[in-house]
């Protein structure tokens, strides 16, 4: 029997993340958060110095980095890493790491051993597109430019660290673009993905329509 995977895509600071673990805790899955992977070889590169435009090099880092996920934290070579990741600096770095087709390549089979039973939620941009393609449950999740900046700028806040709300919005366009015009898996919602627009409401009810479409699936699969 095939292992279950529903996979949530979708443009940076839409919830993903939140929404991900949540549905995953609910149905006692397994998490992957990809794009703690690519932000892993952002920190690396900037650590060690390595251009990111250097793609051979960025890419044998994402095929042998020494990545693992215990409880919440992320951890580099035994080192906690997952603060460093959470950067804003670090996510533009991603962004750049992730235009890299040899990168792409080298964390696919990574990402794929991660579909284990009972069953995978996973977030991302190419989840459901690449990484997944015969998923139980492909979501596109995402919100208006403005309010996943607002939320970004709360998060920030919350965290005593200084942020700039209009500075956060044109990163998020920025990013959005280079995600979605890259030519290696842009983001983008495939056909067979469900939409779910959370400009208007909030995390509890997001977690609900996903379970409630997952039960669906099982139902109709069964
Ligand atoms: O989801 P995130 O904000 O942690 O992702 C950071 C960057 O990593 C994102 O801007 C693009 C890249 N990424 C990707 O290219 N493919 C993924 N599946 C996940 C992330």
């Amino acid at each position: 029997m095939t292992v279950a995977v529903i996979t949530i895509d979708g443009p940076s600071a839409s919830g993903k993340g939140t929404v991900a673990s949540l549905v995953a805790a609910r149905l006692g899955f397994h998490y992957l958060d990809s794009g703690s992977l690519y932000r892993l070889v952002a920190l690396h590169a900037e650590r060690t110095g390595l251009a990111l435009d250097d793609e051979d090099a960025l890419a044998r880092a994402a095929r042998h980095l020494p990545v693992e996920f215990a409880d919440e934290r992320v951890l580099l070579a035994g080192e906690d890493a997952s603060a460093a990741i959470r950067s804003e600096a670090i996510g533009i770095g991603a962004s750049r790491v992730g235009a890299c087709p040899a990168v792409r390549a080298a964390l696919l089979e990574r990402q794929r051993d991660f579909r284990r039973a009972p069953g995978l939620v996973t977030d991302g941009r190419d989840m459901g597109s690449v990484v997944f393609p015969d998923a139980t449950l492909k979501v596109f999740l995402t919100a208006s430019a403005d309010e996943r900046a607002n939320r970004r700028y709360k998060q920030l806040i919350g965290k005593g660290e200084s942020a700039n709300l209009l500075q956060i919005k044109q990163d998020i366009i920025a990013r959005d673009e280079r995600d979605a015009h890259r030519a290696v898996a842009p983001l983008r919602q495939e056909p067979d993905a469900l939409l779910l627009d959370t400009t208007s409401i909030g995390i509890d009810r997001t977690v609900e329509c996903i379970l409630g479409w997952f039960s669906e699936r099982q139902v109709s699969g069964s």
